[in-house]
């Protein structure tokens, strides 16, 4: 089925990540040019290169980039506007936490993933609006968590997310008159590649089976499928919308 994205342009933040990765992958399959864009050189060279294996003929430009900061936001996007064209899509990946309970939590663990998740999806989102507005088309995809609905150790991170997911219903309906959707994804536990090295990952997956309608975890390729929806002519009357990619929690 024809998506309607082939000669898109997307940018996706924390794109050297697992599940940037895999959402730029299945773009790519789809005829998009992507952007990663990421603070790390090394994983965007990686992913790169295994979308360029993965996808015969896929377009895929890196620049580093952290999003916190504005000056280096505003100089990604300009790079990959010249490398590939003016950003259609923009998924906001770029994300970590840092958990601790709240009584041990210091200032600097609050904001640093604030600022990472919050002000990095404002700068980004502020760095494609205009030209999307003037194309009257635009897509913006946000990677929350179902920390959003708030999970012991992570005060920090729930409330970022849980942030981002009003900034997407905010910025909905700021942005619908100009054909511009923005949509968010909370997944549960992803069985990304770092997350299967840690030694107790067979601990967290049987904990997190027992809690979900579909006893597995998610990969990363469960939650770029719902980035590719939402970038798709398939959810072109979809808006300020949070799909859970729980396996029904
Ligand atoms: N993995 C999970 O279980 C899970 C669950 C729910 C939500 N999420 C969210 O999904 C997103 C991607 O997670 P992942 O598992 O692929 O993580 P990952 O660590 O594999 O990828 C995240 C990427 O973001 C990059 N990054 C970090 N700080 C940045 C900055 N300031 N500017 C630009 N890039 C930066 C990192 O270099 C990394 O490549 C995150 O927002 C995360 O919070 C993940």
């Amino acid at each position: 089925m024809d998506m309607n994205l082939t000669g898109r342009t997307a940018a996706i933040t924390g794109g050297g990540g697992a599940i940037g990765r895999a959402s730029a992958k299945m773009l790519a399959a789809e005829g998009v040019a992507v952007a990663l864009l990421d603070v790390s050189e090394e994983a965007m060279a990686a992913a790169k290169a295994e979308i360029e294996a993965d996808v015969p003929g896929a377009k895929v430009f890196t620049h580093a980039c952290d999003v916190t900061d504005v000056a280096s936001v505003t100089a990604a996007f300009d790079a990959a506007a010249v490398a590939l064209g003016p950003v259609d899509i923009l998924v906001n990946n770029a994300g970590f936490s840092r958990d601790k309970y709240m009584t041990k939590m210091v200032e600097e663990d609050w904001d640093i993933v604030h600022a990472v998740v919050l002000k990095g999806a404002f700068n980004c989102c502020r760095a494609v609006l205009p030209g999307m507005m003037e194309r009257n088309w635009g897509r913006i995809v946000n990677m929350s968590s179902m920390a959003k609905d708030g999970n012991r150790g992570q005060t920090n991170y729930s409330a970022a997310k849980a942030g981002l997911v009003g900034m997407t219903n905010a910025l909905a309906r700021e942005a619908g008159g100009f054909n511009i959707t923005c949509n968010a994804i909370a997944p549960a536990l992803v069985a990304t590649p770092r997350l299967k090295a840690r030694p107790d990952f067979d601990k967290l997956e049987a904990r997190s089976k027992t809690l979900t309608a579909l006893p597995r975890l998610a990969d990363e390729y469960d939650v770029a499928r719902v980035v590719l929806f939402f970038s798709s002519c398939l959810a072109d009357f979809i808006t300020a919308q949070c799909i859970d990619v729980s396996g029904g929690r």
